[in-house]
């Protein structure tokens, strides 16, 4: 959580620092700042207020002074408030004497830190990074070696970060250190650059390296160097981004998540395409071993919110499909329940940002109990990218709205992928078999498609549901799988209550909620569910509940006359799940920007979820 970046080079620093803070701040959007080392004056000043990026641009213009509009070098956050409320006092940067900073993360021992090294009298803010710029400074003063302090205060603080500094006698030079927090990296014509995730970079270069942790990087505008905590020099581990350099913009769309959902049948159709050969799924340019799958005998799915819910329909299928069962668990949850985990364990960890800390953790916790680790992620280079044994990539380019949409998909035609290469490798389909499944999923972004062109059907629908306060969505079987994520993309950006039931089981109890004000979503995409799902769309209706029902084209007939359907493209049931989460998605979205919400920024929450 929190964006933060750094820049020194030709380009005015501003410039740079403010649009690269505008594409992280999906991170945290609840105060921004900067600080820049004027060119003439050499000194370092610092703007911020609480707010968004555009509330810091305006604070730019009516107040930057005229030599920082020069400026070549400075530092950037985009803040999601941890310790100490959304104030101006507490945005970031903060500086204490020589010391100017920025960090993502959290310092557990912040209180203790102020007690030791007598810093009450010189904090402003509530922050625990404040804490962090004065003990940096303490040590400072001792030697006015900036490296030698930077390794003296890793010692004594305890936490995850990444700190980005500037010292008042260096002000052309950046500084930046990181524990689990991460720090991508890059040089190029335009001078060395530095962020918390890979947007931000894709303006100067599509070079890039993760700044390893507990190592020190200096950013000069011509050079990058990294040391040691020992002071000896470490070789940068370069990496090509895969994603088109302008793939960063909305396209012409009024939010990326319109934007996203709108890519899905091309991530997909790119997710899936370099995995089959001949039909086959083929994981050898991941350069996954078929072993990962023959030697387990226990499946868990980790992950959080979104990711999670891809680990539900893949217990599903593999337990209709392959008579196996896999357990799903919450990423946060994991190492409490004590699993049961050793050397046949298999931990699938989901995750788009490949950053989010709970899924690390359970990544973690398998591994040094001996479990093969496979990851799903989008971001190449990440956290969880890096700790996992082997990992399957999405092909989805970069996800910024902070709702996700194309990275489930993705992740979930990855999972499909692997049901269909657990199947081959375990000998329970044959080739043909394997064949009419992987046809299939080649037919899924199309579907996609084919609901998008539908989309104003969807729109209208969504007007019904503006007004309410409660809802809920039903289904059976894949469908209550699919629906756990329509649900929680409708909570997020549209803030209504929205529950996903499993229709059998509303009658034990949440069946008193609804009344007249409390809207169902049905979905009805299992032919053998059919019969028993609509007895359960029945009796919410006799109870006044305005039910809007998306069903599977061929399962339709004759339904119109009695409720309001949508009518969702054929496919076999098993893969329904991929245009019923466009489906949802487009009625989410159709509402919160009905509604007037900013779409990408839902309230409270952040893209990139770094703290526990
Ligand atoms: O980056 P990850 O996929 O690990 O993120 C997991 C969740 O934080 C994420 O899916 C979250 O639930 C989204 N806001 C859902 O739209």
């Amino acid at each position: 959580m929190c964006g933060i970046v750094g820049y020194t080079g030709t380009e005015k620093a501003e410039g740079v620092i403010a649009d690269s803070l505008t594409l992280l701040e999906y991170r945290g959007y609840d105060s921004a700042g900067l600080a820049l080392a004027g060119s003439k004056s050499r000194s370092i000043d610092i703007y911020k207020c609480a707010g968004r990026v555009s509330d810091l641009r305006s604070l730019l213009d009516r107040n930057m002074k005229l030599e920082d509009r020069e400026a070549t070098c400075g530092v950037g956050h985009t803040r999601w408030a941890t310790h100490g409320g959304v104030t101006d006092t507490n945005a970031h940067p903060h500086r204490v004497g020589t010391v100017t900073l920025v960090h993502n993360g959290i310092i557990e021992n912040f209180r203790e830190l102020t007690e030791e090294f007598r810093l009450k009298g010189k904090l402003k803010s509530e922050t625990d990074t404040e804490v962090v710029a004065g003990v940096l400074d303490s040590f400072y003063a001792e030697s006015e070696d900036p490296k030698k302090a930077i390794v003296q205060t890793l010692k004594v603080i305890k936490g995850t970060f990444a700190l980005v500094i500037m010292f008042a006698n260096y002000p052309d030079v950046i500084f930046a250190v990181r524990n689990v927090s991460p720090i991508v990296a890059t040089q190029s014509e335009q001078g060395s650059m530095l962020a918390s995730d890979l947007t931000a970079l894709t303006r100067f270069t599509d070079r890039y390296f993760v700044i390893p942790e507990y190592t020190i990087a200096e950013l000069h505008r011509s050079a990058l160097y990294l040391w040691t905590m020992d002071g000896k020099p470490v070789d940068p581990e370069w990496c090509t981004m895969d994603w088109e350099k302008n793939s960063s913009d909305k396209g012409g769309y009024p939010f990326y998540m319109e934007k996203e959902i709108n890519e899905q049948p091309d991530s997909i159709r790119k997710t899936i395409e370099s995995r089959l050969k001949n039909g086959l799924p083929d994981f050898s340019v991941d350069e996954i071993d078929d072993s990962i799958f023959e030697d387990t005998d226990n499946i868990t799915v980790a992950a959080c919110g979104t990711a999670m819910h891809t680990g539900l329909v893949f217990q599903n299928l593999a337990r209709k499909m392959l008579k196996t069962e896999v357990k799903v668990c919450l990423a946060s949850e994991y190492m409490y329940e004590s699993p049961v985990v050793g050397d046949k364990t298999l931990l699938i960890a989901v995750s788009q940002s490949g950053e989010t800390i709970d899924t690390l953790q359970a990544v973690k916790y398998a591994k040094e109990r001996g479990a093969r680790t496979l990851g799903i992620i989008n971001v190449r280079g990440s956290s969880i990218a890096r700790e996992c044994e082997g990992v399957l990539f999405t092909n989805a380019g970069p996800e910024i709205a902070v709702a996700s949409t194309k990275a489930y998909t993705t992740q979930l035609s990855l999972l499909y992928l692997v049901i269909a290469k657990i199947a081959m490798v375990k000998g329970l389909w044959d080739d043909k078999k394997v064949r009419e499944f992987t046809e299939s999923l080649v037919k899924t972004p199309e579907s996609v498609s084919n609901v998008l062109e539908e989309k104003n059907d969807i729109h209208i629908i969504a007007r019904n549901i503006l007004e309410a306060r409660d809802l809920f969505m039903i289904g059976r079987g894949l469908d209550y799988a699919a629906l756990q994520e329509g649900s929680l993309k409708l909570k997020e950006v549209s803030y209504i209550h929205s529950e996903a039931y499993a229709s059998g089981e509303l009658k034990h109890g949440p069946i008193a909620l609804i009344t007249q004000e409390t809207p169902v979503v049905a979905l009805a995409t299992q032919e053998s569910l059919l019969k028993k799902e609509l007895s359960n769309v029945r009796e919410v209706r006799s109870r006044g509940a305005s039910v809007v029902l998306f069903v599977k084209e061929a399962m339709s007939e004759g339904l119109e006359q009695e409720f309001n359907i949508v009518r969702l493209p054929d496919l076999p049931d098993e893969f329904m799940v991929f245009p019923a989460a466009c489906a949802l998605q487009l009625l989410a979205y159709y509402v919160s920007s009905d509604k007037g919400f900013d779409v990408d920024k839902p309230r409270n929450l952040a893209k990139v979820v770094t703290v526990e």
